[in-house]
């Protein structure tokens, strides 16, 4: 696992955008794994701001998103799959058939997991995957007790992750329940790209670095994954001082 400690925000968003913006050049149809979330809005600006002056960026790559919400439909705006217009694919060339969402909606969602996973399989597999860390431990929607190899399917909500993710449910309740790939799925991509910014991650940044692997914490499943970069900003890795000398 290679750790970067950049300064701030803008330069985490920088730099995780610039990873994606490199494989996109080196592969155009690359099959990215993407998150929704805070922590990622700045690597979409920035991924929007550099493809404004390239000719092609997204016109072959295919994405498939870790997470939706159940029980409301795509066009909710507090939706991932409005969230992703948002920040993304409104701005830039990419193929509507080539964007890839779990359907929150869909009647059968036993079904639609399947259908998911099998899609992601039929594109060849996750090439880069970027996942934001919940605050506590959680990937995509894997919360703590999650086994390691789960693949995509249905999950209940925490009340804490309900409670972060608030915001975005002005005017009705957060769900409770979501369609998220597994930890089994991240980790059969390629390569990840683990980020997290802002004081209010430092305990679980700590706890992330320090702790062997556990359900009880998700993201510590990454750690038997042989290409993992996490990007850090200085506020996040506030509480890493004592693990090393920074
Ligand atoms: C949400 C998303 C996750 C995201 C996490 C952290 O619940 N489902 O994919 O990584 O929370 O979000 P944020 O970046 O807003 O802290």
């Amino acid at each position: 696992m290679k750790w970067r400690v950049v300064n701030d925000y803008q330069a985490l968003s920088a730099f995780a955008g610039d990873i994606l913006l490199r494989a996109l050049r080196a592969r155009p149809d690359v099959v990215l794994g993407l998150p929704t979330g805070r922590t990622p809005e700045g690597m979409y600006e920035h991924i929007v701001a550099e493809c404004g002056r390239e000719y092609r960026c997204f016109s072959s790559a295919q994405t498939f998103n870790l997470d939706e919400y159940v029980g409301i439909p795509p066009s909710h705006p507090g939706s991932y799959y409005s969230y992703m217009r948002h920040h993304l694919f409104d701005h830039v060339d990419i193929r509507d058939d080539n964007v890839h969402i779990p359907d929150g909606a869909a009647q059968n969602l036993e079904a639609e997991c399947a259908r998911y996973e099998l899609e992601i399989a039929q594109a060849g597999g996750l090439d880069l995957t970027f996942l934001g860390l919940g605050r506590n431990g959680h990937i995509g929607f894997n919360e703590p007790g999650t086994p390691f190899d789960s693949r995509t399917r249905v999950v209940g909500l925490t009340e804490s992750t309900r409670r972060a993710n608030a915001p975005e449910f002005q005017d009705c309740p957060v769900p409770t329940r979501a369609i998220t790939i597994g930890i089994g799925t991240i980790l059969d991509s390629k390569r990840i790209v683990l980020f997290a910014s802002g004081t209010e991650k430092a305990g679980i940044v700590w706890r992330f670095a320090s702790e062997d692997p556990s359900e009880s914490l998700p993201a510590t499943a990454l750690r038997s994954h042989p290409d993992v970069t996490v990007i850090v900003d200085r506020n996040a890795a506030a509480e890493l001082g004592e693990l090393w000398d920074m």
